[in-house]
C-alpha cells in the first residue's frame, strides 16, 4: 500500500480531477483549469523526486489528467494506473520526454503532451552562459575572489579563450541547436559548423546574410559549413554544442575516442541531456587536458556527478537549468496544463506545436485546442485547422 503524499487543493467542486506531480510557476496554468471546471490538485511532498509509488498515491482511484515531470519515471505501470483511474492525458512539464514510454501511453490510450517553442531562447541562452563561463573561467575567477586570494592585476591572471574569429560547432540544428548557433555567430562574431541529418536552411540563410552584412562594414564576414559527420564537427570546433534528443542512437555519442580527436584547448557544452556525453570518459580527458574546458547543465547520473567532476577546475556544473527563466517555466505550466485541459474537453490538437504564441497570451484567452501532444498520429488525434 503506498502512502499518502501531501496535496494542496484547488476548486474542490470541479468536474475533472487535474493531478500536478509537482507546484509549477505562476497561477495562470491554475486559473485556466479552475475556469474549465477542473479540481486542481498539486502535490505538496518534500521530495525533489517522487517514485511510482507516489504517483500510484496521486492517481488514486479517478483522474482525468495529470501534469508531471521529467525526473519520473512514466512506463508502463504509471500509464495502466492513470487509465485504471479514467485518465486519457498525461504532460510532462518539458520539451525532452526521454523519461516517458511513448509506446506504454499508446496503449492505454493516452495522450501524452510536451512544451515546445517556449524554451528555446531561454535554453539557448544557457547553452551560450555556459559557452562564455567555461571560455572565459568565470566560475574560477570568481571562487578566487571570494576566497580572498586577488592581490592584483597579473598578465597571467585566469587567460581563457577569445571567441571572436574562432569556430562555434552545434550537433543537432533544431530549434534550440539553431538558436544557439544564431547567438554564438551574431553575438562573438564565429564561424559556424554544424551536423544535423536535416539541413538547417533558415540558419545558413541567416549567417551567409550576417557574413554579407559585415563584410559590407569592413570587417572579416563570418561563415558557415554543413558537417558530413558528427566527427567533423568535433574535430574543427573551438566550441561545441550538443543538442540533440537522447535515443539509442545518441547514448554516449561524445565518449573517449570522440573527445580525443577534439582539440585540446576546446569548449564542450551540454544542455541535452546526460547520457549524451560518456560522463567517466570526460572526467578522465578533463584531468589529461586541463586547458580543455565544459560547461554541463546535465549529467548521466542525474541528479549526481560521475566521480572526480566535482574537483576539476576546468568544469562548470549547473543543475539542469537550462529552461529557468520565468517566463519560460511558466509558459511550460501553461502549455502542460493546457495540453490536459485539451483532452479532457475533447478538443483537437494544435497544428504546430513550434506557434505557441496565442496560448501564452495572458491577455486572451487560449484556443480550444492541445498546445503539443507528441502521439497524435498514433492515437489518431484530430488537429486544429486554425
Ligand atoms: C528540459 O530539460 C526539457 O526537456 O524541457
Amino acid at each position: 500500500m503506498a502512502k499518502p503524499v501531501s496535496i494542496e487543493v484547488w476548486n474542490p467542486s470541479g468536474k475533472y480531477r487535474v493531478v500536478s506531480t509537482k507546484p509549477m510557476p505562476g497561477t495562470r496554468w491554475i486559473n485556466l483549469l479552475i475556469e474549465q471546471d477542473c479540481r486542481v490538485e498539486i502535490c505538496t511532498q518534500k521530495k525533489t523526486i517522487l517514485s511510482v509509488e507516489d504517483i500510484i498515491a496521486l492517481i488514486g482511484d479517478k483522474c482525468d489528467g495529470v501534469i508531471g515531470q521529467l525526473t519520473e519515471d512514466w512506463g508502463e505501470t504509471l500509464f495502466s494506473a492513470l487509465s485504471r483511474a479514467g485518465g486519457k492525458a498525461f504532460s510532462n512539464m518539458a520539451v525532452g520526454y526521454n523519461n516517458v514510454d511513448v509506446d506504454a501511453a499508446n496503449k492505454y490510450g493516452v495522450a501524452v503532451g510536451n512544451t515546445p517553442g517556449v524554451l528555446t531562447e531561454t535554453t539557448a541562452e544557457l547553452a551560450a552562459s555556459l559557452s562564455l563561463s567555461a571560455a572565459r573561467r568565470i566560475v574560477e575567477a570568481d571562487e578566487f575572489m571570494r576566497a580572498g586570494l586577488y592581490d592584483g592585476w597579473l598578465p597571467n591572471l585566469f587567460v581563457g579563450n577569445l571567441l571572436k574569429g574562432q569556430t562555434v560547432g552545434v550537433i543537432g540544428a533544431g530549434r534550440i541547436g539553431s538558436a544557439y548557433a544564431r547567438m554564438m555567430v551574431e553575438g562573438f562574431k564565429m564561424n559556424l559548423i554544424y551536423y544535423d541529418l536535416y539541413q538547417a536552411t533558415r540558419l545558413e540563410k541567416f549567417v551567409t546574410a550576417y557574413g554579407q552584412f559585415l563584410k559590407a562594414n569592413g570587417e572579416q564576414p563570418v561563415t558557415w559549413k554543413r558537417a558530413s559527420s558528427m566527427e567533423e564537427v568535433l574535430r574543427e570546433a573551438d566550441v561545441i554544442s550538443l543538442h540533440p534528443i537522447l535515443d539509442k542512437t545518441t547514448y554516449h555519442l561524445v565518449n573517449k575516442n570522440s573527445l580525443a580527436i577534439m582539440k585540446k584547448e576546446a569548449v564542450l557544452v551540454n544542455c541535452s541531456r546526460g547520457p549524451v556525453i560518456d560522463e567517466v570518459a570526460l572526467v578522465e580527458h578533463l584531468k589529461q587536458n586541463p586547458m580543455f574546458r565544459v560547461g554541463l547543465d546535465v549529467f548521466e547520473d542525474e541528479p549526481y556527478m560521475k566521480p572526480g567532476l566535482a574537483d576539476l577546475k576546468n568544469a562548470v556544473v549547473v543543475p539542469h537549468i537550462a529552461s529557468a527563466s520565468k517566463w519560460t517555466r511558466e509558459g511550460m505550466a501553461t502549455l502542460a496544463a493546457l495540453n490536459v485541459l485539451g483532452k479532457i474537453k475533447g478538443y483537437p490538437v494544435w497544428s504546430n506545436p513550434n506557434q505557441v504564441e496565442p496560448f501564452l497570451n495572458e491577455n486572451a484567452p487560449p484556443p480550444a485546442a492541445s498546445p503539443s501532444i507528441v502521439n497524435s498520429k498514433a492515437l489518431g488525434l484530430p488537429v486544429s485547422r486554425l
